[in-house]
């Protein structure tokens, strides 16, 4: 039976490229999950979209003295962009700036109001004597109150990760001038996450499926006591309330950017004639899956969940919010600030996006935090990707090609040598299944490489080349199995992998695009049949110069990002 999956993906803010350290965090697990469900014939909605309120977007446009949608709509293009060029599969990557999504948010506001899980109170807000400001929450800095941490923000401590309003941090002061700022009295609108303290701990307790770093996180957070928080700001930049007589305020862009989701799903199916919301929000078997990074955990497994709860209206709650933990880059952290990144389109103007997919995907901060390095790049593009897999479709396509007049020889009786390979192949397809049905991402590539490694060996055990020069049905007879193989592993490989998957496809004389094969094993060894025409294969991949770690680690931390 087909599954249902709506895989949910954090929204960037639209106020710079994106680098690998985003890439890594959920873009590539969300696709790998969304490509490897829709080959197994699954139903997959996957969206996404800009965050184009909050702070992050109004400094930029500040420092650059441009409007915010001219910061929006440059860096939405570039996202979109990148999106293409790395095989990044939305089924739609809309942004919060929409006349669709104000209107979704409204209607959830207006609900959460009426039932009375909005409220209006009094509130402090930040208001600095110095800049004769109020003060956005991230540009109040001081003391976290949980943990210490000095360089705590108004919204949120990095240090600990716990969510803060800025009057809760201990001595604070205005990080554009260092002002100690006053804090004044204004109206506000307020979600009562205190009423959800309860219902969210139950819930959170039956999710046995969790990584267990988001769970324990969830569980710790919620037993340290849910507060209600205030849910509008006094801003010109953002989407307005639905309400008379609030015309300075807007909402909360996390409030706001979460309910993105339901938005983004319904603009697809108006988009889409075919495609229809609700089966992927109200369809009590449909699974959700939240792809974030770790700082965003609160806000999917808490502050959303509360929402849905609130709103009702039979939504479901997140299925599993598969968090991966921070990449670093040469051992630190990414800065964009001081130009420590690898920005995507600088990438990819120099290099292929398989290798990068590989890479990440192998390395992933999956469980644990993980480190992109220029030098363990080029050594696994060229001991792993090239060495292993592009040289074994390589020679046996290639061998095979000149010597079978460009056609698949077919196999005799098997012996238990080829009988083992095949069962390695059928195994391969079952475990890594399972470890990507489970968000295993590191594990399941790792599987998938050592049938690669397995099927090199088998033909170092066979040694066509050398078999053909006695018996040349023999030779082509394990060339034939060997392809056998390489048509599950292209499988296998493809949520990874996508572009090299198409060709070694292509390769092995098939039409179309691969992403209509299925994730079957008997159906991939029957399709590679005796006679069948193969194509002139060409290298996989590429070997990297080493000296290229040299050039790429120097151009870390120099220039200022191009603004
Ligand atoms: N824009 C936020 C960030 O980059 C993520 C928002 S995820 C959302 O950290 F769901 F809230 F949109
Ligand atoms: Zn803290």
């Amino acid at each position: 039976m087909p599954e249902r999956i709506l895989v949910a993906v954090a929204w960037p803010y639209a106020n710079g490229p994106l680098h690998l350290g985003h890439i890594a965090g959920c873009y590539l697990s969300a696709d790998i999950f969304a490509r490897y469900h829709r080959m197994k014939g699954d139903d997959v909605l996957m969206v996404s979209g800009s965050d184009t309120h909050g702070t992050p977007i109004t400094i930029r446009a500040d420092q650059e003295g441009i409007t915010p949608e001219e910061v929006v709509d440059r860096y939405h293009g570039m996202f979109l962009k990148s999106w293409e060029q790395l095989g990044i599969t939305f089924d739609l990557f809309t942004t919060t700036n929409t006349e669709n999504h104000q209107k979704v948010v409204h209607d959830v506001f207006k609900s959460l109001h009426e039932k009375g899980y909005i409220y209006t109170d009094n509130m402090l807000l930040a208001y600095c004597p110095q800049c004769d400001r109020y003060l956005p929450d991230r540009y109040v800095e001081g003391t976290c109150p949980h943990c210490q941490n000095g360089r705590a923000r108004g919204d949120q401590c990095d240090a600990c990760g716990r969510t803060l309003d800025p009057q809760e941090l201990v001595g604070p002061h205005c990080s554009i001038c260092d002002t100690t700022p006053e804090f004044r009295d204004s109206e506000h609108f307020f979600l009562k996450l205190s009423a959800f303290e309860q219902p969210l701990l139950e819930w959170v307790e039956k999710q046995d499926h969790w990584r267990s770093n988001v769970k324990n996180f969830t569980r710790q957070f919620l037993r340290d006591g849910l507060k209600d928080r205030a849910i509008t700001r006094d801003l010109s930049w953002g989407v307005p309330l639905p309400l008379e007589g609030y015309e300075s305020k807007r909402i909360y862009v996390w409030f706001e950017a979460v309910i993105g989701y339901l938005s983004a799903a319904v603009e697809w199916s108006q988009q889409n004639g075919s495609g229809n919301w609700e089966d992927f929000w109200k369809d009590a078997d449909t699974k959700s899956y939240y792809f974030i990074g770790k700082d965003n955990i609160p806000f999917h497994s808490i502050i959303w969940p509360a929402i849905i709860m609130a709103y009702g209206d039979g939504l479901n709650l997140p299925y599993d919010v598969p968090a991966n933990e921070f990449l670093s880059l040469e051992n630190q952290k990414f800065s964009t600030s001081q130009n420590w990144a690898v920005w995507v389109p600088d990438y990819l103007e120099r290099y292929d996006p398989d290798p990068l997919r590989y890479l990440l995907s192998i390395n992933m901060p999956e469980s644990g935090d993980a480190d992109f390095s220029w030098s363990g790049f080029v050594r696994r593009n060229n001991e792993e990707l090239v060495a292993t897999y592009g040289n074994l479709v390589n020679r046996v396509l290639s061998f095979t090609f000149r010597n079978f007049e460009g056609k698949v020889p077919g196999v005799q009786s098997l012996d238990e040598v080829d009988e083992g390979l095949l069962r390695t192949a059928r195994e391969t397809m079952d475990s890594v299944d399972e470890s990507l049905h489970n968000c295993r991402f590191k594990a399941a590539i790792a599987q998938a490489f050592s049938l690669a490694q397995e099927a090199n060996r088998y033909l170092d055990t066979k040694a066509p080349w050398q078999s053909i020069k006695e018996d040349r049905a023999l030779a082509g007879s394990s060339l034939t199995v060997a392809m056998k193989a390489i048509n599950c592993l292209k499988t296998v490989l493809y949520p990874f992998m996508p572009f090299s998957s198409q060709k070694v496809h292509e390769f092995l004389g098939f039409d179309g695009r691969i992403e209509s094969e299925r994730w079957d094993y008997q159906a991939l060894v029957d399709a590679i049949q005796a006679g069948a025409d193969l194509r002139q294969p060409s290298p996989l991949y590429t070997k990297l110069d080493p000296e290229i770690i040299e050039e790429e680690v120097q151009k870390l931390g120099i220039a200022a990002p191009s603004e």
